[in-house]
């Protein structure tokens, strides 16, 4: 008896955008019809998606030069951490039939390594990640996403993050614009009301339940 292939959603947006809630969400809706549904992410839990988080906190190694690393290597270990989690979490689940729910994928690297790199070569780089069934994108107010955030502290600090922020949703606008954010994409106002965002990936999400 073979089982059938799960299917893998995507959630992205930027810090704040309510990706985890969501995704979250509709694991548990998949669950009410039956369907068995993981939550998972990116930076991942396996041994780069670790390395990445320490790096990303500022974390360094004892013994090394202290500083920040090149974002050319931040892109690099984004992408071998995305091989990584394919293979060893991601594609077993899907062979397993289990329906896949990831917080962030290659959007997230176009969208935020974009901001230092060269799209062409960042989307080389991930060429090999396969391509998800459903990716549903989050728009929103950066200003918003802060506040939800509770980052108002220091006032440099908030102007250069907030900068960042909408640096990095007007990359994710471009490239829904563009198309480049994969076959399969709906884009939401992420500033809906929780139920109505909710029903609204469910209403997504339920085309792929037919198919
Ligand atoms: P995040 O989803 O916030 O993880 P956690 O909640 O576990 O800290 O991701 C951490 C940060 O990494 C977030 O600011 C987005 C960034 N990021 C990239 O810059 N590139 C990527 O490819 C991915 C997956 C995430």
């Amino acid at each position: 008896m073979t089982t059938k292939q799960g299917r893998f959603i995507v959630f992205e947006g930027i810090d704040g955008a309510g990706t985890t809630t969501q995704a979250r969400a509709l694991v548990s809706w998949l669950g009410t019809r039956g369907i068995k549904a993981v939550y998972t992410g990116e930076p991942s839990e396996g041994p780069i998606g670790s390395m990445l988080r320490n790096a990303l906190r500022g974390r360094v190694v004892p013994g090394t030069v202290p500083g920040v690393l090149d974002p050319r290597v931040i892109a690099l270990l984004f992408a071998a951490d995305r091989v990584d989690h394919v293979l060893y979490d991601i594609r077993p689940s899907l062979e397993r039939g289990l329906w896949v729910i990831c917080d962030r994928f290659v959007c997230s690297s176009l969208a935020y390594q974009g901001l230092d790199l060269e799209e062409a070569w960042l989307a080389s780089l991930n060429r090999e990640a396969g391509h998800p069934d459903l990716t549903i994108f989050l728009r929103m107010d950066p200003a918003v996403a802060m506040e939800r955030m509770g980052r108002t502290r220091a006032r440099l600090d908030h102007f250069e993050a907030l900068d960042k922020l909408q640096r990095v949703e007007a990359n994710y606008r471009r490239l829904e614009a563009q198309g480049a954010m994969g076959k399969d994409v709906v884009g939401l106002d992420g500033l809906l009301p929780i139920p109505e965002l909710e029903k609204a990936i469910q209403d997504a999400v339920g085309a792929l339940l037919e198919r």
